[in-house]
C-alpha cells in the first residue's frame, strides 16, 4: 500500500474465513507492513512467516480486549480489517419471506455482523495513531444498502449489514475528531467463492464469482486509494461507492 507510512502492523479479524485468509496472505506480501496479526475464533493454521496468529471470538468481548492488549505498544497499527460475517449456519438459511423470521437467527446475525465488529472497533481503534493515514475497514455487503434493495428477502443478513454500515458511519464521525487522516469504511467484496456464498452460487455467472485472493487484492487496492474524505462510506471491490 503506497498510502501507508511504514513500518506498521496490520490486523485481520476473521483470518480463518475465505476472504480473511486471502487478505492475510495479500498483506504479508506488502512491504508496508512489518507484520500481520491474523485473529480468528477457529485456528487459521496459516503458519506463514511475518504472520502472528491469535484467538478472537466476536461473542466473547474479553477475547477481543485480550487480542488488542497483545498488540498495543508495538509498531503503530495502520490497518484493522474485520473480515468476519455470517449468512447461514446450523441449517439456518436466510429468510425468503418474513414468515420465516426466527428470533434466534436474527439475534445471531446482528451479534456476528454488527455488534461484533463494533466491539472490535471499541478495543482496536485506540491503537491507531492520531496522525497519518490509518484504516479501519469491515467487510459489509451490497445487500446491506437500503437504497439498493430491489429484491427483498434475507431479512437478518440485510438488516444486520445495514446496521453495520450505520455503525461504521458513527465510528467515522467520532474518529474524525481525533484522527483527521483516518479512513473508516465498509467494503463489499463482490460475490466470492467461500463457504458463506457456496449455497447461493448457482445463478452467478463465472465471471462474477471471484476467487478469494482476487477479491482480497481488489479490496486492498481500494483501501489504498481511499482517504479521509471517503471515511464513513461503503465501497465495492471496484472502488465504486454503495448508496446507504
Ligand atoms: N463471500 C461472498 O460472496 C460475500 C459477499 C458479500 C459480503 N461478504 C462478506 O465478507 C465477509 C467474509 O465472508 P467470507 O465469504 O470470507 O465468509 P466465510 O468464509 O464463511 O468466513 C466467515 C468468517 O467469519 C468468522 N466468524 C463467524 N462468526 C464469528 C465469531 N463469533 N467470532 C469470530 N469469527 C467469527 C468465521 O470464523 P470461523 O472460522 O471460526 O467460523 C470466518 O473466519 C463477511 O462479512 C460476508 O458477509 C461475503
Amino acid at each position: 500500500m503506497q498510502s501507508i507510512a511504514e513500518p506498521a502492523l496490520a490486523v485481520v479479524v476473521g483470518a480463518s474465513g475465505g476472504i480473511g485468509r486471502a487478505l492475510v496472505v495479500g498483506l504479508r506480501q506488502d512491504p508496508c507492513f512489518a507484520a500481520v496479526h491474523a485473529l480468528s475464533r477457529r485456528p487459521a493454521g496459516l503458519a506463514l512467516p511475518g504472520v502472528e496468529e491469535g484467538r478472537l471470538d466476536l461473542a466473547d468481548e474479553d477475547s477481543i480486549e485480550a487480542a488488542a492488549a497483545l498488540i498495543a505498544n508495538r509498531e503503530p497499527v495502520r490497518l484493522v480489517l474485520v473480515a468476519t460475517g455470517m449468512l447461514h449456519r446450523h441449517g439456518l438459511q436466510p429468510e425468503k419471506t418474513f414468515k420465516q423470521a426466527r428470533a434466534e437467527h436474527l439475534a445471531e446475525s446482528f451479534a456476528v455482523n454488527a455488534i461484533g465488529p463494533l466491539l472490535v472497533a471499541k478495543h482496536f481503534l485506540p491503537l491507531l495513531p492520531r496522525k497519518g493515514k490509518s484504516i479501519f475497514a469491515v467487510l459489509s455487503a451490497r445487500v446491506g444498502s437500503i437504497g439498493d434493495n430491489q429484491l427483498g428477502g434475507w431479512y437478518g443478513y440485510r438488516a444486520s449489514k445495514a446496521a453495520l454500515n450505520m455503525l461504521v458511519r458513527c465510528l467515522a464521525i467520532e474518529m474524525a475528531r481525533t484522527h483527521p487522516d483516518a479512513v473508516c469504511v465498509g467494503l463489499h467484496p463482490g460475490t466470492v467463492d467461500t463457504d458463506l456464498s457456496q449455497p447461493f452460487q448457482a445463478g452467478v455467472p463465472p465471471s462474477r464469482l471471484f476467487r478469494p485472493e482476487e477479491s482480497a487484492g481488489r479490496l486492498l487496492t481500494v483501501l489504498d486509494q481511499l482517504d479521509h474524505t471517503d471515511t464513513g462510506g461503503c465501497f465495492a471491490w471496484d472502488g465504486s461507492r454503495i448508496p446507504p
